[in-house]
């Protein structure tokens, strides 16, 4: 994992600590274009080849794991992707103290981190409590897409969303997804060739 090189984190790393509580997205990016978020980014992928495709778009990532906040920041830098910016937070830390209301257009959440063993289920991102969250966020015409690899978790997700009040959508499969890929992660492209089946769902808050 090309642990001699220097990873360098600016402009695209930010530290956590130093920001205005709630963030002003227009301040922090400098323009006012929508804002997608997607949390759990590992290894960056999604960030990468979508910041490249859309540059009408700021997206924002937030990752707990240091050494993949500090690989993936670094390679959206070598890549250009200055509408991409990302902290090292745990999500619900940082959704809950410093995302504005109403402010994103959509919400990522890609092959979360499933916690299977039953007393670890309370881990899992998703779920009842997470919904008012979810509702405070996203814009009025907002969006959450959501991809698993773990059918217990999908179990879970999948009426959490349906009562969310949320109306559940076809899922948006992203430009830059290859063929046959849902959204074309690192976790997705791993996991493919071992032909695990995959779980998508969409919602929109308008
Ligand atoms: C299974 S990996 C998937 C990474 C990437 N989305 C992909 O599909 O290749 C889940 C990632 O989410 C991060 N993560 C899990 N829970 C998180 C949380 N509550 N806040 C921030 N990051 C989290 C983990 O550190 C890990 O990098």
């Amino acid at each position: 994992m090309q642990a001699n090189r220097e990873l360098i984190v600016e402009p695209v790393g930010l530290d956590v600590d130093k920001l205005v509580r709630p963030i002003n997205w227009t301040e922090l990016f400098g323009n006012s274009n929508p804002v997608e978020l997607e949390i759990g980014f590992g290894k960056g992928t999604f960030l990468v080849e979508q910041a490249k495709l859309r540059p009408e778009i700021n997206f924002f990532g937030l990752e707990y794991a240091r050494f993949y906040w500090r690989y993936a920041s670094d390679r959206l830098r070598r890549n250009g992707c200055l509408n991409v910016r990302t902290v090292r937070a745990e999500a619900g830390y940082f959704l809950g103290e410093f995302v504005p209301d109403a402010s994103l257009s959509v919400l990522h959440i890609y092959f979360p981190d499933p916690w299977p063993k039953k007393r670890h289920h309370k881990r899992r991102l998703i779920q009842e409590k997470f919904v008012p969250v979810i509702h405070r966020i996203l814009a009025p015409a907002g969006r959450i897409q959501i991809v698993t690899d773990h059918a217990g978790y999908f179990e879970q997700i999948e009426p959490v969303i349906r009562n969310s009040g949320l109306k559940v959508v076809d899922y948006n499969r992203p430009g830059s997804a290859a063929d046959g890929e849902y959204v074309g992660t690192n976790f997705e492209r791993k996991y493919r060739h071992e032909g695990r089946p995959f779980y998508a769902i969409a919602a929109t808050k308008g």
